[in-house]
């Protein structure tokens, strides 16, 4: 059983689970034998972002779990639920090129019983940025990451930067409901021309793909200002939309904001390391992006 696996990064063969029950039993064997548990929870179409997460998770661990499943209660009506792009195979073999043992993939019935009314919210941090324009999206992530954490019961679990609020909103949440797990933040990975990784890249045309390189360059351009001794998160806000807004192909730009990393709320002067983080539309496609300034 992979949960006996005796090496790191051996060759034994990738267990792929549906089951919950099958699921705890493996981590439960796992816990029996002294052994780490990581988790990295996904939604799948698995990317270099992804990979670096399980790379993280697997240096901290020894049986590593990666979790797949497009969790329908962190969609909002209209969003992308039905279309969000998946591929079991590919992502199998994604999985099996970084040493994963136990491939955990439920099904949306098994999740979540018929009549389900426990939710789990953060009332704090999720009220911002994004928590703005989709209602309801973070309760729906804190739930299924919870019930991800109860099924699984890792030791660690890794996140990427790229969502820097849902990172907080996970700390948040295992910082007070005792999750006796470590949550570990690992940094944005990016194409060669700095656009954030992300599943939803793939919904991109050419055209719409050469444009999102602008919210790096505007990201660029915010660090410039900030070393250059700009402190005003107006003047910040502003270059960045300006850099963000200049190209043939209009976009549409949720929002810019400069906030605190430990609230979110928005700051006036940086006076300490702060969270620009932005949601910009382009096409169809949301996409979001964050840096932190004066880290
Ligand atoms: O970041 C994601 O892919 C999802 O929000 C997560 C954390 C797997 C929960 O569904």
């Amino acid at each position: 059983v992979n949960a006996e696996r005796p090496v790191r990064g051996t060759t034994l063969a990738m267990r792929t689970t549906g089951s919950i029950g099958e699921m705890q039993a493996l981590s439960m064997a796992a816990r029996r034998a002294g052994r780490r548990i990581g988790l990295v929870p996904t939604m799948g179409y698995l990317h270099a972002g992804h990979a670096a997460l399980m790379r993280e998770a697997r240096a901290r661990c020894d049986l590593l779990v990666v979790s797949l499943f497009v969790n329908p209660t962190q969609f909002g009506p209209g969003e992308d639920f039905a279309r969000y792009p998946r591929d079991l195979d590919r992502d199998s073999r994604v999985c099996e090129a970084e040493h994963v043992d136990v491939l955990f993939c439920p099904e949306a019935a098994d999740m979540y019983a018929p009549g389900s009314s426990v939710w789990v919210e953060e009332t704090a941090l999720s009220a911002e940025l994004c928590g703005r324009y989709r209602p309801g999206h973070f309760r729906g992530v804190t739930t299924v990451v919870a019930k991800l954490f109860h099924i699984v019961g890792p030791d660690v679990a890794t996140f990427g930067q790229k969502d820097a609020q849902q990172a907080q909103v996970i700390r948040r949440m295992v910082r007070d409901l005792n999750f006796p797990i470590e949550v570990v933040i690992c940094p944005t990975v990016r194409e060669a021309d700095g656009l954030a990784m992300s599943s939803r890249n793939a919904y991109l045309s050419d055209a719409e793909r050469r444009r999102a390189a602008s919210l790096y360059r505007s990201l660029c351009r915010a660090q410039e200002l900030y070393a250059a001794g700009i402190r005003s998160a107006a003047t910040i806000v502003a270059a960045v939309r300006d850099v963000i807004g200049d190209g043939t192909l209009p976009v549409d730009i949720e929002y810019v904001e400069v906030v605190a990393c430990s609230t979110l709320k928005p700051v006036e002067d940086i006076r300490e390391p702060a969270l620009l983080a932005l949601a910009v539309r382009v096409g169809k496609t949301r996409l979001i992006d964050n840096a932190v300034l004066g880290a």
